[in-house]
């Protein structure tokens, strides 16, 4: 019953947590795109308004027609909608979610003990540190040198060397699957940190100065540019982070932290080609760029570059060393199951999987993603996925919490090679 609740918890944070950031990216994406769209207008009472730029677009069967103004309007429209709401309920559904997800089950799914040896509790503080630390040094170098005259530059790669070292640290502290979530989620609470914190508080003396008759103070102006900048090019770094729990090929991989700045480096590429474009410039250089970073992360990644399917000396190892274990089941094995018995696989999913695949898991509330491998007939039915992510991803055992050797995952690698049979 509490597993079950717990999967409807999951889904609907999850579901929230999508359209939110749906919401927040996609007016986000609009904003930058209609302001590089906008056209000097020709219609000489609308430049006596003070308006600078416009744009004509159609849509849903409507004609539309945003004006930018240079400065400001004379007056200040009594109602203004403001766009803060995306941005602070994609954060806290995310952050909800990773609550639900990785911060109950901290000694599961944060930590990995052949990267860094901590405790549940201690992996749940550092992600949560790690977190709110990102923003204060981001924080601190867009204050302290992003606001000086010229110091934009400065700012911009100081900022860029930072997701490096943090992307570095966190796949240094947690598990592969983890640290890729941890690096997107710092850089999206920057980005929902920057419209609390910035964006807003700065629009609202803004408006309130012109409420009072006063000119407005350029400076929240030409801060809350600098941070919606960054936001523009966090946004598909971020993306891929989010969605790369899926992919075990790139956050298990042996340099996972260079893989994942090269996707986020794609990302942020592809994003700028889209900005240029905007403005009328097709730069190719730049999706180009990304076309090739991506290459060569899928290349170097390939099990071909890195020696599988099946390193000839694991074969042996599995032929001449049955599994661990009390060796009480070492029939011969049937032919054509590539030397390895029924008996054998089940032995190392016993010994291996089931603390979290089986109706009362005991490393994990809820078995893994509702996959049971306590029976013959369960271990048939997930044989694919079983071959998949223990032997080929080696994503399963998580965290190899439960120390599987290699041996043992060539037992399994063989047996699926030879037909998976479970007899
Ligand atoms: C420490 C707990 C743990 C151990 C041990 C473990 N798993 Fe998992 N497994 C999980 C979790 C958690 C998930 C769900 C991951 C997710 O949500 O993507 C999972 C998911 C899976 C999936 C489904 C993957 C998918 O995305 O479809 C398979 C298959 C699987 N595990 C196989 C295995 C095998 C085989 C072993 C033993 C060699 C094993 N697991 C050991 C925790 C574990």
């Amino acid at each position: 019953m509490e597993a079950y609740i717990f999967d409807w918890l999951n889904l609907l944070l999850r579901w929230l947590h999508v359209i939110t950031a749906i919401a927040w990216i996609g007016s986000s994406f609009y904003f930058v795109w209609l302001d590089n769209s906008l056209v000097k207008p020709t219609d000489p009472e609308l430049q006596e308004k003070g308006v600078g730029g416009e744009l004509w677009a159609v849509h849903g069967g409507g004609f539309y027609n945003p004006q930018k103004y240079l400065l400001a309007p004379k007056a200040v429209p009594e109602h203004l909608h403001w766009f803060y709401w995306e941005s602070y309920s994609t954060w806290l559904s995310g952050f909800a979610l990773f609550s639900l997800l990785y911060l109950f089950n901290a000694n599961v799914f944060l930590v990995d003990k052949n990267v860094f040896d901590m405790s549940g509790s201690m992996a749940g503080g550092t992600a949560i540190a790690f977190l709110v630390f990102n923003w204060l040094i981001y924080d601190a170098i867009c204050s302290s040198i992003g606001d000086r005259p010229n110091g934009e530059r400065l700012a911009n790669i100081l900022v860029g060397l930072q997701v490096v070292v943090s992307v570095w640290a966190a796949c240094h502290l947690f598990s592969g699957r983890a640290a890729f979530l941890i690096s997107g989620a710092s850089l999206a609470t920057i980005m929902s940190a920057n419209v609390l914190v910035w964006i807003i508080p700065g629009q609202r003396k803004m408006v309130a100065a012109m409420r009072a008759g006063q000119a407005p103070d350029p400076i929240h102006g030409k801060r809350g540019k600098q941070r919606s900048v960054h936001n523009t090019y966090f946004t598909l770094p971020v993306l891929f982070a989010m969605l790369s729990n899926h992919y075990s090929m790139t956050y298990a991989a042996p340099h996972n932290w260079v893989v994942l700045l090269m996707i986020m480096a794609a990302g942020a590429l592809i994003r700028q080609f889209f900005v240029l474009r905007h403005k009328g410039v097709n730069n190719w250089w730049y999706p180009g760029v990304a076309v090739a970073l991506l290459l060569a992360v899928a290349i170097g990644l390939s099990p071909m570059m890195r020696g599988k399917p099946v390193p000839a000396a694991l074969h042996h190892a599995a032929e001449a060393k049955p599994v661990a274990g009390d060796g009480a089941e070492t029939e011969p094995a049937p032919a054509g199951t590539g030397g390895v018995s029924f008996a054998q696989v089940q032995q190392v999913i016993q010994a291996r999987c089931i603390q979290c695949h089986a109706e009362k898991s005991t490393l994990m509330p809820v078995p893994g993603k509702g996959v049971l491998l306590d029976s013959r007939e369960h271990i048939a039915q997930h044989a694919q996925q079983i071959y998949q992510q223990a032997y080929v991803a080696k994503s399963m055992p998580l965290g190899n919490m439960t120390h599987i050797t290699d041996e043992e995952r060539a037992v399994i690698g063989k047996w699926f090679e030879a037909g998976a049979a479970t007899n």
